[in-house]
């Protein structure tokens, strides 16, 4: 996978712009009232997220692209960037939140389960998480070939996971659930084009 991103940054640059989505602002406005001092954002890419979090907070993003490291770094330098995989802990501290824009419906169900997993081991009891991904009423829902149930190659060479409620709702068994819901992200690429997904969000707390 890392090879398809990096290659992605190499040609595009800063794929989606440097507005960050809404979602991270809610999320911003969320960690503030829940008195939150730090944020990890695994898979942070080229740091159009982490901007946010790290103008009022201690933000780590977690990238495996070494291509999208180098943008990060000029584009927020605040952030403290960990080359790695956000599949494995890579943090020797805990955080208060842990905010992850789209990347959990890149992989396959156990890497989902890992990725999840990896999170919670890096949060405080009582942290909050906030994560997106694509929603199974997204239009390319059911395109192309069915690699495991929900996901599909939708591209070529490119597989993602639609998520249910109930199947995002599942993935975060274990936690405290504060509020689902959905909403269209619209998307400027760097090369003037725009895409619209329709994505999931769950706010969710660790148990203490
Ligand atoms: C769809 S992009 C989202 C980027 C970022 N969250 C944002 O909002 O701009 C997915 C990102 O996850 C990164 N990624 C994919 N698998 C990863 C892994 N195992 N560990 C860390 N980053 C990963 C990719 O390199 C890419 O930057």
């Amino acid at each position: 996978m890392s090879q398809y991103w990096d290659g992605r940054f190499a040609r595009e640059g800063m794929i989606w712009g440097s507005e960050p989505s809404p979602s991270a602002e809610q999320a911003r406005k969320l960690f503030l009232a829940e008195g939150v001092k730090s944020v990890l954002v695994p898979g942070a890419g080229y740091g159009r997220n982490t901007k946010v979090f790290s103008a009022g907070f201690t933000a780590y993003g977690v990238e495996m692209s070494a291509e999208a490291l180098e943008l990060a770094a000029e584009w927020d330098p605040e952030t403290v960037f960990i080359a790695g995989s956000a599949l494995e802990v890579q943090l020797n501290t805990q955080v208060d939140a842990v905010y992850c824009y789209d990347v959990l419906h890149l992989f396959m169900e156990a890497q989902r389960r890992q990725l999840v997993a990896a999170c919670l081991d890096q949060l405080r009891p009582g942290g909050l998480l906030y994560f997106t991904s694509f929603s199974d009423e997204d239009p390319n829902n059911g395109t192309g070939n069915q690699l495991e149930p929900g996901t599909y190659e939708y591209k070529e060479g490119k597989y993602a996971h639609f998520f249910s409620e109930a199947d995002l709702r599942d993935h975060f068994a274990g936690t405290e659930i504060l509020e689902t819901g959905s909403f269209t992200e619209r998307l400027h690429s760097s090369q003037g084009g725009a895409h619209e997904y329709i994505l999931r969000y769950i706010i969710a707390r660790t148990l203490s």
